[in-house]
């Protein structure tokens, strides 16, 4: 049977979270989120599992996070970590939304918060922005071919992507 879960993923800062917490709040779903799932596992904050314990144990962590969402998560909004979706088995876990939006208005997000500093700290993978926008434009055609629905949450609030994900999400299952 299908799974009732919604996956959502784009880029590092473009807003998973933010729109996760309106959908909840516009919805009956429960949210988690795989970063959230790796801190409370690990006892410990990604920066500091990427600097003691590499990316590549950071990665080996998703795929146990991946792996007991398909086989025990239902009805469940998940929000994710930016490369969360190279994953086996995402197809497997729910239905995929993307947030796409362009690495220029995502950086200007991130860099308009408020707590911007502590955004960009927190992210290892934003630490060199030439990188992250070699990274953004590798990745941004998987994501696409992955997504069973796309939204363009580009100058949009929280409150109207979740709007869209609602309406869209219903069209899909
Ligand atoms: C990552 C994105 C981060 C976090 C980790 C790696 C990535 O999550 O999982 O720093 O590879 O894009 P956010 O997308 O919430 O920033």
């Amino acid at each position: 049977m299908k799974k009732t879960n919604i996956i959502l993923i784009g880029f590092m800062g473009v807003g998973k979270g933010s729109v996760a917490r309106e959908i909840v709040k516009h919805s009956s779903y429960i949210a988690i989120d795989t970063d959230d799932l790796i801190e409370s596992m690990e006892n410990k904050k990604i920066k500091k599992v990427f600097e003691e314990d590499g990316e590549e144990y950071f990665r080996s962590l998703e795929k146990d996070v991946s792996l007991w969402l398909e086989k025990s998560v239902e009805n469940t909004l998940i929000s994710t970590g930016g490369g969360f979706y190279k994953v086996e088995n995402l197809k497997k876990i729910g239905t995929i939304v993307l947030l796409d939006s362009p690495f220029e208005n995502i950086l200007k997000r991130i860099q308009d918060h408020p707590n911007a500093k502590a955004k960009l700290k927190k992210r290892p993978l934003l630490s060199d922005l030439k990188a992250a926008k070699k990274l953004y434009k590798e990745r941004r055609p998987e994501y696409l071919k992955l997504a069973d629905i796309v939204v363009d949450v580009t100058d949009k609030s929280a409150e109207e992507c979740t709007k869209e994900i609602l309406k869209k999400v219903k069209k899909h299952v």
